[in-house]
Parts: structure tokens; C-alpha cells; sequence
């Protein structure tokens, strides 16, 4: 079984309008509400790769209802540890000329909430594969995901940790199977300069050298690179078009990696889809769907 884990969930409020001036009142020219996180994204994209997964971690009040409800209507199998206070975050996304983000803070939890998270992985065991992802709740430490990968790598299960910083370093001594920074978060974790693709080889060998296994380093519209544990350096263009919203192409690319990798144990084809997968989400407005994949895989195997 493949777990996803979400520890502080979204929703996100996207709101288009012209011009937003703060200390006015300002009218919208049309909104949208997208149910997320980056754990959940996984999961999304997964069922739409037709590999089924189950979405875990922590969920609050009537926002994390709606959450759960979106994601069982989706086909997605949902396993979350329900808060007693406060509700799921809700972020607000303004769209005008310019971007503009209010990430709000989200619930806390508290030790018997981590608890009771860790209790779900009480079965685990080698074949199952354990996704970590986003941002953790605001009141927990930068041990939390380690706290969690402590249980389950002793179990031999996969995991995949998409976080930065300290929350990622404390992770490393567990050999996850795959970290995917991008190439801020490589910047951001390291406080470094890197700029050249020797640089960020240098960067990504220090990360292998600290546990991971795989690191794939994703750049936007540059595309990735891949550095493999048989020490295999694998880059990956991305296809060029139009792109609507690159909101989640990490995490569609997280999705494709893992469901490449399980179909065919190869890096090389695991990373097409991964990039198919990114890519389709950032020429979507929301994430990514089945056709778009499809399209973009076969673009990037005819090249
Ligand atoms: N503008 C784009 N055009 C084409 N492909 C893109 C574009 N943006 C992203 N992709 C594809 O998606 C992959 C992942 O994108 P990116 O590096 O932006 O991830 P990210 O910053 O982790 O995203 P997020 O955390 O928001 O999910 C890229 O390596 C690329 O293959
Ligand atoms: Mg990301």
C-alpha cells in the first residue's frame, strides 16, 4: 500500500481580480476553492496514474471535513487523525497582475496527535511505500518527520520525503528512498550559492552522503536532474509550453516518480513520467488528469 501523510492540509481560496488595494474594499472577478496539500496532490495525481493510495495525517473542523469529503468523491481512500480544536487551514490566493499568498498557520496538535499518527504505521511493513510531504503544523518541531520515519523505516517500507531544511537533514539518517528538493529548497537548506549544474551535483551528493538514497532536484521549466544510489546522474528537460498554474508540479512529479519506479524498477522511465506528470499540472489549472499525462509522455519519448 502506498501512504501519503499531510500534516497541515489546505484549502485554497483563489480569488482573480484587478488591482487589489489593501484598506479598501476590493470585489472579485471570480473565485475558486482547490482542497490540498502536497501529501493529498500525491494522492490526487496517484489515482489518476490509477495507482491507489491512502491519504493520511491530520485534519480540523469543517475545512477538514470538506477536505476528506472531496478526496473519497475523487476515489482517494483517506485515513486522517481528526483534531479536537480548530479547523484546517484555509490559504488565499489573489491572482491579479501580480501573484499574492496569505498561507495561513493552520490547528496545532498535540503529542497524543503524533501519537496516534505514528499508531497508523503500526502494520507497516516492506512492501508498502510511506510519502511525506509540505509543511508540518505549527506548533511541531523540525524532528517531526523524523519522529515518523523512525517507526516506519524499521519496518524496511519505501519512503519518499518532499520537505526542506532541518525537517528534511533530521530525516536523512532514515535512507529515504527518494527526497525531491527544488532547486530553492537545495539553496534554502544548504544557505549556499547554487547556480551551475556542478553545484548542484555538489549539493545533491552531500544530501546522498547524509542518507538519501535518490535525490531528484527538480527546476521549474529547466526540468531535473536525477542522482541515483547505483551513482547514475540523469537529466531530464521539461516539455516547453504554456504554463496556467506550476502549483503542485513537485508533487505531481512525486506521484509520477513512485508509479514509474513501481511499473518498471527503472530510473529512466520513472523520471519521464515524473516530468510528465509535473509538467501536465503546470500546463492545467488545477492538477494534473489522465489525458494530459498521456500526451506528455509520449512527447517526452519521442524526443
Ligand atoms: N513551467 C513549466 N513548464 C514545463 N514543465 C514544468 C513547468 N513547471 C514545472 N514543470 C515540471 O514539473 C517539475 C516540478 O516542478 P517544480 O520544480 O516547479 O516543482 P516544485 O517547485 O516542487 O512545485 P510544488 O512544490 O509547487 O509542487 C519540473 O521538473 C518540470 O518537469
Ligand atoms: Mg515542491
Amino acid at each position: 500500500m502506498i501512504y501519503t501523510v499531510t500534516l497541515n492540509p489546505a484549502i485554497d481560496f483563489i480569488i482573480n481580480m484587478d488591482n487589489p488595494i489593501l484598506g479598501t474594499i476590493n470585489r472579485s472577478d471570480s473565485e475558486t476553492l482547490y482542497c490540498g496539500g502536497k501529501g493529498i496532490n500525491v494522492s490526487m495525481v496517484l489515482k489518476e496514474l490509477e495507482v491507489h493510495s491512502i491519504a493520511t495525517g491530520f485534519l480540523a473542523g469543517f475545512t477538514g471535513k470538506e477536505i476528506e469529503e472531496t478526496l473519497q468523491n475523487q476515489g482517494v481512500q483517506t485515513d486522517f487523525v481528526h483534531l479536537e480544536n480548530g479547523i484546517t487551514r484555509i490559504n488565499v490566493k489573489i491572482r491579479s497582475d501580480e501573484e499574492t499568498d496569505i498561507n495561513t498557520k493552520g490547528p496545532s496538535i498535540s503529542d497524543y496527535d503524533l501519537h496516534l499518527l505514528i499508531k497508523k504505521f503500526d502494520e507497516i511493513n516492506s512492501d508498502d511505500i510511506v510519502i511525506l510531504s509540505g509543511s508540518a503544523p505549527k506548533n511541531a518541531d523540525d524532528t517531526i518527520y523524523a519522529k515518523l520515519l523512525s517507526k516506519i523505516a524499521k519496518s524496511g517500507a519505501m519512503t519518499v520525503v518532499d520537505s526542506t531544511k532541518k525537517k528534511l537533514l533530521n530525516t536523512l539518517e532514515y535512507k529515504p528512498f527518494l527526497i525531491k528538493p527544488n532547486i530553492n529548497e537545495l539553496i534554502e537548506t544548504f544557505d549556499a550559492k547554487i547556480s551551475t549544474l556542478h553545484d548542484v551535483e555538489k549539493y545533491a551528493i552531500k544530501l546522498q552522503n547524509l542518507g538519501a538514497r535518490n535525490v531528484l532536484v527538480s527546476m521549474g521549466d529547466k526540468g531535473s536532474v536525477l542522482f541515483t544510489e547505483d551513482k547514475q546522474v540523469i537529466l531530464q528537460s521539461a516539455p516547453q509550453g504554456e504554463a496556467i498554474n506550476t502549483v503542485g508540479a513537485g508533487d505531481s512529479m512525486v506521484a509520477g516518480f513512485i508509479a514509474g519506479y513501481l511499473k518498471s524498477k527503472d530510473y529512466k522511465f520513472a523520471l519521464k513520467l515524473a516530468t510528465a506528470c509535473g509538467s501536465a499540472t503546470a500546463f492545467s489549472e488545477g492538477l494534473c488528469k489522465q489525458n494530459e499525462i498521456s500526451r506528455m509522455l509520449e512527447l517526452i519519448e519521442s524526443k
